[in-house]
């Protein structure tokens, strides 16, 4: 699968939610061009969980305050991805996977996240932004 980079065609119309956008995007790169190692694993975890923290919840704020109809379908996407990157850690943690391994599922993830959830179920909020 070909590594996507943020373009402006992917902005919601708002500039913190693009920002974040942006920063996914960009680890999504460096995931896949690292040599995988514990160290970065680890790291890159780490910033997932504080990505899935202070963007979802930025973003369901957003979306609240826009009066957005499809608000509890969106959050049970966002629930799937923190229970997701909860099991990853767990299974990593039990040392169950190599680093590589363990990088190459998290790669597959991501890459589907940006595209079935950023390009797709995140434009569907386009209409309903709050500008800050
Ligand atoms: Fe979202």
């Amino acid at each position: 699968m070909e590594t996507l980079d943020w373009k402006p065609e992917y902005s919601v119309g708002h500039p913190a939610i693009d920002a974040d956008h942006k920063g996914l995007f960009a680890l999504v790169r460096e995931l896949r061009e690292a040599d995988m190692s514990d160290g970065l694993l680890t790291s890159i975890l780490g910033r997932l969980e504080a990505y899935a923290e202070g963007h979802f919840a930025r973003e369901e704020a957003m979306m609240r305050a826009g009066g957005y109809p499809d608000l509890d379908e969106h959050m049970a996407k966002h629930r799937v991805f923190v229970e997701w990157l909860d099991s990853v850690k767990k299974t990593y943690h039990r040392a169950a996977e190599s680093p590589f391994q363990v990088g190459e599922a998290v790669n597959d993830f991501l890459q589907r996240w940006l595209v079935e959830h950023i390009l797709e179920e995140d434009m569907q909020y386009r209409d309903y932004v709050v500008k800050p």
